[in-house]
């Protein structure tokens, strides 16, 4: 670990949080370099839903780099480029009566977003733009800007410029509409809010803990948008790619939404973003929002591999099988420990257990790997413990990270009364 320290940027994260020195991964399988097994409940943040080293995308890029297939290509045509675009267009897109076109972005989420903040102020000729509380879009500034936790932004930076932040479905209690509240704002030319050019939002936020927007609460949202002249932007980054079960977050909800930022798992494990855009949106002029790495032509191939898990309804099937494991399990583990007050939040496969404070879940995430678990956590103090294991994970090793946190619970429970009672003792 010594030239991590010695030479890596005091900015590295997860290292801490997960010390071991990984070699080797495959499905939902990482493996350091002792050969020591982990199960991965955490699938680089969402970008592994189709596993390490799926075989079947795996395969593809081993015989493209074999043919020579080129690698880098600008936004060049090429035949790789081709074959994502048509797969897209043919598995995704046309069966769910969605017309979009694509932007290739640089090969970040978060490159997306601005991309797609960008482009809706261009075309709207406003400046302004919403977001929710507990949003997270990424850290450059644009989307830092309609990031909500100020863990990230430094008032130095600027950031906060021509973006407004407001409650997220639930954030006022469950008896408060906070679409209404909103509404009441936009209305109001006197509530200091001004016209945005668009309103961004993640269907269910993952950095921000779990927290489910309810498909009435995303219908009222999208109409508000129409009445408005105000661009609905869904940030499917991370909560795209079937991880809520469908293959975007928001299909349940039945919205048409203007934009869609898609990145980590499209790339089937390869940097890749993209922002989806109504046609009549796309008012850009050639070469005006450029970039050198923009759609990497291996990313392609296994891009258009992964999508075949989507040819026909097996794997949402088995996403909807999976999840039910993991809701069932958890709801068991939550009153199994009921004195905890756990709350259990998720849909499809991510689920976050919200200790409601700070420290018993990062306890539990330690812990857990010792125990040969990577599990991250989520939530404005890291409340919660966020669940997203890759999506083919077997049903075996599913239950078996579930039952380390099951134990693990138990284990600092047992220490904690232990420690209590040596307090008493002494
Ligand atoms: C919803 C959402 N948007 C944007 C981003 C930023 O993506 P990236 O870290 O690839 O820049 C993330 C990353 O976690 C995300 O979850």
């Amino acid at each position: 670990m010594r030239i991590f320290e010695d030479m890596e940027s005091e900015v590295r994260g997860y290292v801490r949080a997960f010390p071991a020195i990984f070699d080797t991964a495959k499905g939902a399988n990482l493996y350091d370099e002792h050969g020591n097994r982990y199960i991965d409940f955490f699938a680089g943040a969402g970008t592994l839903n189709y596993g390490h080293n799926n075989p079947i995308i795996s395969n593809a890029m081993i015989e493209y780099l074999q043919r020579d297939g080129i690698v880098h290509a600008l936004d060049k045509a090429t035949a790789a480029k081709r074959a994502f675009m048509e797969k897209f267009r043919d598995t995704i897109l046309k069966p769910r009566g969605l017309d979009y076109k694509i932007q290739f972005t640089g090969p970040t989420g978060t490159n997306a977003v601005e991309t797609a903040l960008k482009l809706a102020r261009m075309v709207k000729r406003r400046s302004n733009v919403i977001a929710f509380t507990n949003g997270y879009h990424g850290l450059t500034m644009g989307a830092l800007a309609v990031t909500g936790n100020d863990f990230y932004r430094d008032e130095s930076y600027g950031a906060r410029n021509n973006a407004d932040s407001v409650p997220f479905d639930g954030y006022l209690g469950d008896d408060v509409n906070t679409i209404g509240y909103l509404r009441k704002f936009i209305a109001d030319k006197s509530s200091g809010i001004d016209l945005p050019a668009a309103i961004i939002v993640e269907t269910v936020q993952g950095e921000g803990g779990i927290n489910i927007a309810s498909v009435e609460w995303l219908r009222e949202l999208e109409a508000l948008c129409r009445e408005f002249d105000i661009l609905l932007i869904i940030d499917d980054i991370q909560m795209g790619n079937g991880r809520t079960g469908t293959f975007f977050s928001f299909e349940e909800a039945g919205i048409k939404p203007d934009m869609v930022t898609v990145s980590k798992s499209i790339g089937g494990g390869l940097p890749m973003a993209l922002l989806l855009m109504r046609p009549e949106l796309d008012q850009w002029k050639p070469g005006e929002h450029t970039g050198t790495f923009r759609g990497n032509n291996l990313a392609f191939v296994a891009a258009t591999e992964a999508l075949s898990y989507w040819d026909n309804d097996d794997f949402a099937d088995s996403i909807a099988h999976k999840g039910k494991i993991m809701e069932q399990e958890l709801q068991r583990i939550a009153n199994k420990y009921a004195d905890l007050e756990i709350e259990v939040r998720g849909r499809g496969m991510v689920w976050g257990l919200d200790f409601g404070r700070t420290g018993f879940a990062g306890e539990i995430s330690s812990l857990a790997f010792k125990n040969k678990l990577v599990i991250e956590l989520a939530g404005a103090e890291d409340n919660v413990l966020k669940f997203l294991p890759p999506l083919i994970i077997e049903e075996d090793t599913l239950r078996e990270g579930l039952c380390i946190i099951d134990n693990v619970i138990g284990e600092l429970l047992e220490q904690k009364k232990a420690a209590m009672s040596g307090d008493t003792a002494a």
